[in-house]
């Protein structure tokens, strides 16, 4: 394997970036995950754009242009002949003597970017079997809207449904609305059939897959409605499911050990996925 680290291509064993740098010691830095479908990298014009955002939102220089950026995307690409998998961008704030202050002017961003292939039949099993969550109090901070490396809320939360036998766990508020699964948005199909996802001008990321998922709504003709939704209506929803980059969507099968329907994947998940790689660029 191969992975690109400031500049160049290097044997993925061998990588590294400096102790110092600002990601290791202080999470300061951004990231992207997208996946790659048949040679096709899915949406990388939005995940560039949100890339962008969270950079300028936390004051950051941008590594490079984004025509070089994409070459080099492409090209770690092809060196890792990843035809279908997913690809990991990462920046940071660069490397410097630690001191909470920004680093001195001029210190240049790292940029490491890495990529696998993935096995699709890994995928197929969840999209058959769907996933169980958990849910769990909201402990992060108040800009989870910016990509951040800074993720261990997410980790412990993760780990937490591992331990509990679940896949995920969904962040809902002090009076039970649900926010996000730890690394990828919630939906719902309610019984009168309405698709459900919160809005995301606050409290979630806003999801790359999220926003292709109601473009697909749209051309599906299903009645999409964005507004807050609460664990219960979850428990009494025709349907949940999860969208994420590298899972796309996901059916929820059951929420803190009760079925969510009749605890099978739905159909609506199943059309938004078929439909989704038409409409993604
Ligand atoms: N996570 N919410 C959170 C907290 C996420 O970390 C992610 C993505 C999403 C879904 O965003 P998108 O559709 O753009 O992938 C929502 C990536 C996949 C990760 O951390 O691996």
């Amino acid at each position: 394997r191969i992975a690109y680290v400031n500049g160049q291509y290097v044997r993925h064993s061998e990588a590294a970036v400096h102790i110092e740098d600002r990601g290791f010691q202080f999470a300061d830095g951004v990231y992207e995950v997208c996946e790659v479908r048949e040679g096709l990298i899915v949406d990388l014009t939005r995940h560039l754009n949100r890339l962008d955002r969270s950079l300028s939102e936390l004051r950051m220089t941008q590594p490079m242009s984004r025509a070089a950026l994409t070459l080099v995307i492409r090209e770690v690409l092809r060196r890792n002949r990843v035809r279908n998998g997913i690809f990991y961008m990462q920046v940071t704030r660069g490397a410097a003597k630690r001191d909470h202050f920004f680093p001195p002017e001029g210190t240049a961003p790292t940029i490491t970017i890495t990529a696998k292939s993935t096995d699709p039949s890994l995928l197929a099993k969840k999209y058959a079997t769907g996933i169980k969550v958990i849910t769990l109090l909201e402990n992060r901070w108040d800009r989870v809207d910016i990509k951040t490396v800074g993720l261990l809320p997410n980790v412990l939360a993760k780990q937490q449904a591992r331990d509990a036998g679940a896949h995920d766990a969904i962040f809902v508020t002090r009076d039970g609305m649900v926010l996000e699964g730890a690394s990828a948005n919630a939906w719902i199909v309610t019984p009168d059939g309405k698709l459900v996802t919160r809005p995301a001008e606050h409290g979630i990321l806003k999801g790359i897959t999220r926003t292709t998922a109601i473009d697909v709504a749209a051309k599906l003709g299903l009645v999409f409605v964005e507004r807050e939704f609460s664990v219960d209506e979850m428990h009494g929803a025709r349907e949940a499911f999860m969208t994420s980059a590298t899972g796309i969507c996901v059916p929820v099968v059951e929420v803190d050990g009760k079925p969510v329907a009749n605890g099978h994947p739905g159909t609506v998940s199943g059309n938004i996925r078929d439909t989704f790689f038409a409409i993604a660029e």
